[in-house]
């Protein structure tokens, strides 16, 4: 099939590239003309584990081809997929400028019968938008699919090439049919291609995401009464995930979920519900206990250091939201190091891939260092903000010798307790006795 991508973020490079990787013929649209000339000339622009690969040998093979011209760029397609931006505004609601542009411009350019697909992260109601925006000036048939995506960074492309299920909202039987076939080569395992209607799949994905936040912030909570009453939250997660009607994924406390979605999504749904005459009271407590959550750590070690942490410096390993990734979008380690600075501390902070992302963000409030290790020189703790594999298993002895202190504190549960006494360490977690 001839496949348009319109937007090459993180979502539409991911789906352009996985299409063209079982065959399509795909062609991304940007009004970037710096990053479709780096695409075009093979450089990646995100990074995301396994995706270069594909690009590549896509690139190569002529299935991915990069343009900044709507027009034609979607000549040929017989599906148009719009992966672009939807910014929280400043009530919190989605801005659907950047998708409503380009369907008024979809309007004037269509020639022939094509499928477009919302797959950005929309609020109800807009593929019926999307729709009215093209109708105002097209002179052919179209159809508008709602196709959310459900991709985690970090393992998009094994998400996008396996998916659990695909969600295609169309009340079309003709854009069902494309839209079945498309995706057949995905779900050969037999996962579902689920059809609704464009609203109920609009509102799938908010619902998907806010839930999930949701396990979070409950976790968090409950993590925090283990602590007061003497519980161990590995032990909870472990007795309630064997349920399989609660299940043994994303029941892991830390400091908070961050990234570009759940924070955004739950905030949004909010708003719909607002706008819709109902408060949505279960989600405005999952965002105030991530709030809380993103500085779980901060009285710990103020208790640590009487209060008093002027002149502290600290060792922060990690700062990406979580592993995997360089993103670092509503990351809890930004918002840690903010109370520390803030406090009179100081921060030398490592992460395998998000440094320089921070460094545009924030410069030299911090030092950046090279290695974990070198992190640690005078510093009077240690913080742990992302469970990167690096730091599962290191080496304690050079904790011990590069640390002044020999101080823990770590927001992703990565030791073992019992161990880490063991070995002489002021160890502090979430949800598990000190
Ligand atoms: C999330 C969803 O998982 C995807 O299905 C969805 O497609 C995507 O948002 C999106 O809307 O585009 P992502 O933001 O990449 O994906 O990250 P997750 O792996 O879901 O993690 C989200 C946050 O939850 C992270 O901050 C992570 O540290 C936190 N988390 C996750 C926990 O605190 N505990 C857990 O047990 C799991």
């Amino acid at each position: 099939m001839k496949i348009t991508v319109v937007g090459t973020g993180y979502v539409g490079l991911v789906t352009g590239t996985c299409f063209a990787e079982t065959g399509n013929n795909v062609t991304c649209v940007d009004i970037d003309a710096g990053k479709v000339a780096k695409l075009a000339a093979g450089q990646i622009t995100i990074y995301e584990p396994g995706l270069e690969k594909l690009f590549e040998r896509n690139l190569k093979e002529g299935r991915l081809q990069f343009t900044t011209q709507l027009k034609e760029g979607v000549s040929d397609a017989d599906v148009i997929f719009l992966a672009l931006p939807t910014p929280p505004g400043e009530d919190g609601s989605a801005d659907l400028s950047y998708i409503l542009k380009v369907a008024d411009q979809l309007g004037y350019i269509l020639e022939d019968y094509k499928v477009i697909v919302d797959k950005s992260t929309v609020p109800v109601g807009t593929a019926d938008k999307v729709r009215e925006a093209i109708a105002r000036n097209a002179k052919v048939e179209f159809d508008v699919v709602s196709n959310p995506e459900f991709l985690r960074e970090g393992v998009a492309v094994e998400d996008f090439m396996k998916p659990d299920r695909v969600v295609i909202g169309t009340s079309s039987e003709k854009a069902r049919k494309v839209m079945g076939e498309l995706y057949a080569p995905y779900v050969r395992q037999g996962n579902p291609v689920i059809f609704m209607d464009e609203k109920s799949a609009e509102l799938t994905k908010y619902a998907a995401n806010s839930f999930l936040a949701t396990k979070i912030s409950f976790m968090n909570e409950i993590a925090i009464l283990c602590e007061r009453l003497g519980a161990d939250v590995d032990m909870v997660r472990r007795g309630i995930g064997s349920d399989d009607r609660i299940g043994k994924r994303f029941l892991f406390p830390g400091i908070g979920y961050g990234g570009s979605c759940f924070p955004k999504d739950v905030q949004a749904l909010v708003k719909s519900s607002q706008d819709a005459d109902y408060d949505f009271r279960i989600l405005n407590a999952v965002m105030d206990v991530n709030e809380q959550q993103k500085v779980f750590l901060l009285p710990k070690i103020e208790a640590y250091f009487d209060n008093d942490l002027k002149g502290k410096h600290f060792a922060l390993w990690g700062l990406a939201f979580k592993p995997n990734t360089d993103d670092i979008r509503e990351a809890p380690a930004l918002y840690i190091i903010d109370r520390l600075l803030a406090a009179g501390a100081s921060v030398s902070a490592f992460d395998p891939e998000a440094m320089s992302n921070v460094k545009q963000l924030i410069g030299d409030r911090i030092r950046y260092v090279d290695h974990q290790y070198e992190a640690l020189e005078n510093a009077d703790a240690l913080i742990i903000a992302t469970e990167w594999s690096v730091f599962r298993t290191p080496d304690f002895d050079k904790i011990r010798t590069h640390l002044k202190d020999q101080v823990i504190f770590d927001g992703r549960n990565l030791f073992d307790v019992p161990r880490m006494q063991e070995l002489g360490f002021h160890y502090e977690s979430v949800g598990r006795q000190a």
